[in-house]
Parts: C-alpha cells; structure tokens; sequence
C-alpha cells in the first residue's frame, strides 16, 4: 500500500514537472502517458547502474525527463569517455553510440533503436577513405564525427562542428582530406584560410614526396539530408515578416546559408547563444526538436523553426524505445576490437586538442 502511494506521487510529481515545461508543446493527454514512461525507465535506471545520454535533437519529453547528460557530439563522447556507470544508454545516433564504446569498451553501451542511422555517416566507407589515402598519400585525413568506426579507423583525427576549426588549425598543414561532410568542409575551409577541392572533379596530383598541394581541402560530396535543405530563399522569407530576427545555422548547412545567417555552430553553441544573446526571436536552422527543447526550458524566449525538414534517424528513439532498451538490454553496441583500437586513436588525438 505504501509503495503504491509512493509509486502514484513520484507519477503525479513527474507529470506535473513535465506539464510546467511542456504544456504548451505537448498536449496533456501525450504528457500523462509519457509521464509513466518516464517514471519506469527512471526506476530502471537506478535498478541497472545506468545512465541516459541523450543528443541535444530529441523530443522534450525524453530530453527534459529521462537524460542523464544532454548536449552536442562533443560534449556526449566527452561524457561517455568517463562515466563509471555500468550501462550507458545513448538517445542520439548509431555513430555516437558507437563512439561511445569505442572509447569506454569495459561499460554495455546500447542503443534504443536499430534504425537510427545518418545520411553523413553512411555517404562514405573504409574503402573510399583508403583510395583518398592512396591519391594523395601523406596527406592527414580529418574525419567529422558522423561517420561509422571502421571510417574513424583510418583517419587521422577526428572532429566535430563544434572543434572542427581548432582540430584543422592544430594539424598545421597546407592540406587536409576533409571528410565527409561537403559543407562543413566548405565552411571550416573558409575560417581557415582554404578553399575544397574534389578528387573526381580536379586534376591536381601530389608529385612524388610533395604532401601539400596548397591550401586545399579535399572534399567528399558527403551532405546532412536535414541541413542541406535549408535555403538563403527561407532565411529572406523569415526576414521579411520578422525583420528583427537572429538566424542560427548548423554548420552542416550550405555556405551560402551559414554566410547569410548571423551565427553558424554546434547544436550546443546554438542553444549557448539563445540563452546568452538577448533578441526578439530567433529563426533555428536545425532540427526542429531542438527548438523544442529551448522553448521547454526557457519560455521567455520565441524561437522559430522549420519543421518540415525533420532528422528521421533522431526521431527514431523514442521514451517506448528507450524503455525497453533498459528492460531488454538491447541494442548492444559492438565494434570488432581492431577496428576500435585504430579509430580510438582518431578520437583520442581529437580529445586532446580539446
Ligand atoms: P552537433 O555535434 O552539433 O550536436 O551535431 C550533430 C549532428 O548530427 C547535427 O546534425
Ligand atoms: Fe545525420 Fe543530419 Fe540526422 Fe545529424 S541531422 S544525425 S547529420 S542526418
């Protein structure tokens, strides 16, 4: 009797959080059947040792509830590099559950779901990563985090939007392979003072010993399916009927996006600026979950968003998912010991320039 009147409190205060956040994004007959979700795999959180990363792109009610740590690419793998907990449950993407374990093996990382891939980490393989190598050999091969671990096994170093900047500038060449991502190639190219190339498209070839040809990316036409919708056309629609809106653009986005927006960063950057930079409204150039999220938990601030465009490997993971991912223990997420090893050492070398 009495575990049921805890049991029915700890429902009641669940709902009523969740109701004060979310009232106004989900409505109340969605809220209280989310809430029990969220009391369950709370409970069965604390029974397992685990803990919930959750990527700055889900829902609210799994975001604002059931997370552990939130935040961008960067700050997850920052976070599951040195939890001590025994089963890590990632709420984003396959490639980040797989960093994940790539570099905290000893914890069982799972994923809710199967099916939640990404259209940048899928554009390119091991194999293209080493006819790129071969083309132009001794060249250091940067590879965005969105990509699969046996691509992360023959890179370099890795980066994500947030250091790709720093990680570039740290390496100190005239040359890079910058994969796989085209634009947000073409964006950290032009903050440093480079401009990208195509291997299928331009003739130039190192000469025996040469390892710069000059200031260059080499590029791989990899895109962002959400992030490459976005047009210059939208952020002068949105202009015209707010014309005191803030645009905030992902760097995955076009250059021409990012150039007419009035600021381009990681997801976490983004969410930094709104809660720091005071304006009238703001149009995010993003998934739209995450203008959901801000709005959750700050409701003073108006936030536009385009939410045709949707992430449909990030809505995969819902609070039913991550429910029984916790009761079932599944999706293991497994990489073969090799393969882990080497694409280790590109994060690793990526963790350290910070
Ligand atoms: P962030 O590292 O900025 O969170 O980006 C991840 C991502 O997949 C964006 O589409
Ligand atoms: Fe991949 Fe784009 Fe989805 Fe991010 S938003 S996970 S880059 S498909």
């Amino acid at each position: 009797m009495e575990k049921m009147m805890e049991s029915t409190a700890t429902y009641q205060a669940t709902y009523e959080r969740m109701h004060s956040m979310m009232a106004k994004i989900v409505p109340e007959f969605e809220l209280r059947e989310k809430a029990k979700l969220v009391v369950e795999i709370n409970k069965l959180k604390r029974e397992r040792n685990a803990i919930i990363l959750g990527h700055n792109y889900m829902e609210p009610a799994l975001y604002h509830t059931v997370a552990d740590f939130t935040g961008d690419s960067l700050e997850l793998c920052r976070k599951a590099a040195t939890t001590q907990a025994d089963v890590l449950v990632f709420c984003g993407v396959e490639f980040m559950a797989e960093t994940a374990k790539i570099i905290n093996p000893s914890r069982q990382v799972l994923i809710p779901s199967k099916k939640a891939g990404c259209s940048l980490a899928q554009s390119i393989t091991a194999a293209d990563v080493r006819r790129l190598k071969a083309q132009y050999p001794g060249v250091p091969v940067v590879t965005y985090i969105n990509s699969y671990a046996d691509v992360k096994a023959e890179t370099d170093v890795c980066c994500t939007s947030s250091n790709a900047v720093k990680v570039v500038e740290a390496l100190g060449t005239d040359t890079v392979i910058f994969i796989p991502d085209e634009y947000l190639a073409q964006n950290v190219a032009r903050e440093t003072g480079k401009h990208v190339i195509f291997p299928e498209t331009d003739p130039r070839k190192l000469a025996q010993g040469q390892t710069a040809i000059d200031k260059v990316f080499v590029g791989w036409h990899g895109k962002c399916e959400v992030h490459e919708k976005f047009t210059v056309g939208d952020i002068e629609r949105v202009r015209r009927q707010f014309p005191d809106v803030v645009v905030l653009a992902h760097p995955e986005c076009s250059p021409e996006v990012t150039a007419a927006a009035d600021f381009a960063g990681s997801t976490s950057a983004m969410i930094k600026y709104v809660e720091t930079v005071k304006a009238p409204r703001y149009l995010l150039l993003t998934e739209c979950a995450m203008g959901d999220n801000i709005i959750a938990a700050h409701p003073d601030r108006e936030v536009l968003r385009l939410c045709s465009v949707r992430c449909p490997h990030m809505a995969q993971i819902t609070l039913e998912d991550t429910l029984a991912c916790l009761q079932e223990l599944r999706y293991e997420v497994v990489v073969p010991e090799d393969v882990r090893l080497r694409a280790k050492k590109a994060i690793d070398r990526m963790l350290a320039i910070g």
